[in-house]
């Protein structure tokens, strides 16, 4: 038992299954173990703006249902980015001080933030600045955080768009259709390149890879010609025209989503196939949901080892996943790199052994 601390815990960026898990692992090595008190802060870093700080207590007993809990109970942000963060009357204002003030107003020893590239440079941003206690633990369902092979929240997404294109089989299978799936991933392919071969697509387009309208037309025609009148394609939201334009959606906050690329090959492809086209865009299903085993299983081995390296009087440190097994980096190195797809991956590999278009 080591001395007793208080530590704070946020979730940031976008939701994905898993981050419960991860809280639930947290809490428990840390209570149970080392005697802790662990501190849930609210609403990401906006929840140590606030004042008093916007905070819940995690108490053991209340643990275990997280275990299948999508979502985060804490709540999380990927708007407003606290060192320009839009204020009411349209101004933006560095908050970087006031969140700072709020980790030492609740006299935390370290603070673990759960978050992507994004959140976790920011967070290292205010650690520095401030001096605060970080170590991070990497989510997003993109699974591009760099020195990690899986992120909380990606296998999840994978099991959900591989269950859409099992299900998009029959339907297409019974309409004589060209079925496009299109998956979110921002500029990393991994969700569409495993789904896709998981879930027996006959076309995977990724951002890493270029590809021609022709190669695709010509795999669709090649199945008709083989008598298979149907054909299902997987499609990353960051793939690109032909023309190499990138495909968005104008949403909310005047922010740009990517969103739309599934729509441009289905008139392409029924232009110069002929093939009847359907879209179907996977979306925010793909972050929902009950967490899979191996999300439970990563997030239980981050939190503990987390906390581990907070006892071991570590900082300024991530939790990484390797060749089975938990190593610690530092955040700067983690962040430094954006982990896309490799075109010499095994998986490219395989899916190119299967027969499956990959589009070039
Ligand atoms: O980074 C996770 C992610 O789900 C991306 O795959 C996607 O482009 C983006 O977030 C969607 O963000 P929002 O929830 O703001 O629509």
């Amino acid at each position: 038992m080591s001395e007793k601390k208080r530590i704070g815990i946020l979730t940031s960026g976008g939701d994905c299954a898993g981050l419960n898990p991860i809280i639930r692992a947290v809490v428990n090595r840390a209570t149970r173990y080392y005697g802790w008190e662990v501190l849930g802060i609210q609403g990401a870093t906006n929840g140590l703006m606030q004042r008093p700080p916007k905070v819940m207590p995690l108490h053991l007993n209340a643990m275990d249902p997280l275990r299948t809990q999508g979502g985060t109970i804490l709540g999380t942000t990927n708007k407003g980015n606290p060192f320009a963060f839009p204020m009411p009357d349209g101004s933006l204002k560095d908050r970087s001080p006031e969140i700072i003030d709020g980790y030492y107003q609740l006299g935390l020893d370290t603070l673990i933030g759960i978050g992507g590239d994004g959140s976790l440079a920011i967070l290292r941003k205010l650690a520095q600045q401030g001096g605060m206690k970080l170590i991070g633990i990497p989510k997003t369902i993109d699974n591009d955080v760099g020195e990690t092979q899986l992120s909380i929240g990606f296998s999840t997404a994978v099991d959900i768009a591989t269950d859409a294109l099992d299900r998009l089989h029959f339907t297409a299978a019974s309409h004589d259709r060209v079925m496009i799936l299109e998956v979110m991933g921002r500029d990393a392919g991994h969700i569409a390149l495993q789904a896709g071969i998981a879930g027996g697509a006959h076309i995977i387009l990724i951002p890493e890879i270029p590809y021609s309208l022709g190669n695709i037309c010509r795999k669709i025609q090649e199945r008709q010609d083989a008598g298979f009148r149907f054909s299902i394609v997987i499609v990353s939201e960051a793939v690109c025209t032909e023309g190499g334009e990138t495909v968005q959606k104008m949403e909310q906050f005047w922010e740009c989503r990517l969103g739309g690329i599934g729509q441009y090959l289905a008139n392409a492809i029924s232009k110069s196939t002929g093939a009847e086209t359907r879209v179907t865009v996977l979306g925010h299903i793909q972050r929902g949901g009950i967490p899979s085993p191996t999300d439970r299983l990563l997030a239980s081995a981050f939190g503990v080892a987390a906390v581990d390296l907070i006892a071991d009087g570590k900082e300024d440190m991530v939790v990484t996943w390797q060749n089975n097994q938990i190593v610690p980096v530092p955040i700067a190195d983690a962040i430094k790199t954006y982990r896309q797809v490799n075109p010499e991956d095994t998986l490219v590999h395989t899916a190119r052994g299967l027969g499956i278009c990959l589009g070039d």
